[in-house]
């Protein structure tokens, strides 16, 4: 595998809170998604695209990125899998085509550990034919299927490209053959967490490769409550963001996944008072009493997560 002249992993945390899909096909909302509050922004040539659009999908998708007005943004493109015959093309179009405007790749229903390094190799040759600082582009890989989550830590350590796992919902219920047809939504008939088991795995595999973990999407596009419950319980968990498919969903994701401001003051009260305690003359205390609570080293890296994040949502 390819080493690269960038930060290690871990250092390449982008923000991600909602992860906007834009189907690649359509002009329209190719540029609607540049005025959206979405953190992060993938331009679609897999499922939203249909097969007979999905060439020239590519070359509108090539333009929204060098045309468009994506500041703030993360900016991806999720090709198709490595299954179809659209790959290597779709990664050669945009990477050659846009490749200084363009952050991460998202690659599909990942199955094993070589599909990730096969997508390294071929952005290695294509950034060093045109000339691109050498690894900038990073791959976010999707989890959809039961082979994918079997191979999960392999996958998490296949490149150093790697900044994100993905759960693809509605793959991996179908892969399961799982009794429901609603994405997002726990099946019927099951009384507990359906998907505790396979976020925490696919969470517990990115935190050990320093990777972010992001949700999949929730397909009841109108039912904001039934989305907040979903990024609620991923957001509970500790990932990073969900997919989001329509507009109305991006302020709900953008507030579920940063802190609440109490929680957000109480962090940044305990890295004050640890700082406190732990000096010389706060006593140099390994230990101290918060209010009610005992807190120490550990309490102080509960609160650093907290407060990153509510300092990077702006609080
Ligand atoms: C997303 O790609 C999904 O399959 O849920
Ligand atoms: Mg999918």
């Amino acid at each position: 595998m390819v080493s690269r002249n960038i930060p290690p992993t871990g250092d390449r945390q982008r923000p991600r809170r909602s992860c906007l899909a834009v189907p690649g096909s359509s002009p329209r909302f190719l540029e609607k998604a540049q005025g959206l509050d979405a953190d992060h922004v993938f331009l679609d040539l897999e499922d939203a695209c249909a097969p007979p659009v999905k060439e020239e999908a590519r070359h509108l998708v090539v333009a929204a990125l060098n045309e468009g007005d994506w500041r703030g943004k993360t900016r991806a493109v999720r090709v198709n899998d490595w299954s179809t015959h659209w790959t290597y093309r779709d990664v050669i179009t945009v990477v050659e085509g846009a490749g200084a405007a363009l952050d991460c790749v998202v690659l599909p229903k990942v199955r094993d550990a070589a599909q990730v390094g096969a997508l390294d190799l071929l952005l290695t040759q294509i950034e060093r034919t045109v000339g691109l600082e050498p690894g900038r582009i990073g791959i976010e890989a999707q989890i959809e299927d039961a082979a994918g989550l079997v191979h999960v830590d392999e996958i998490a350590a296949a490149s150093p490209r790697l900044e994100a796992l993905v759960f693809g919902p509605a793959d991996f219920m179908a892969s399961l053959n799982m009794k429901s047809l609603s994405v997002g939504e726990q099946p019927p008939g099951y009384p507990a967490d359906a998907y505790h088991y396979v976020l925490m795995r696919i969470l517990v595999a990115a935190r050990a490769n320093g990777l972010q973990a992001i949700d999949g999407p929730y397909l009841k596009i109108h039912e904001l409550d039934g989305f907040r419950e979903a990024a609620g319980r991923a957001a509970a968990l500790g990932f990073d963001g969900k997919w989001v498919l329509h507009p109305g969903q991006i302020a709900a994701c953008n507030e579920v996944f940063s802190p609440a401001q109490e929680d957000y003051d109480r962090a940044e009260l305990i890295l004050d008072a640890y700082a406190f305690h732990t000096s010389r003359e706060g006593g140099a205390r390994g230990a101290a009493m918060l209010g009610e609570e005992m807190i120490d080293e550990a309490s102080r890296k509960m609160a650093l997560v907290v407060a990153a994040r509510g300092r990077a949502a702006g609080l």
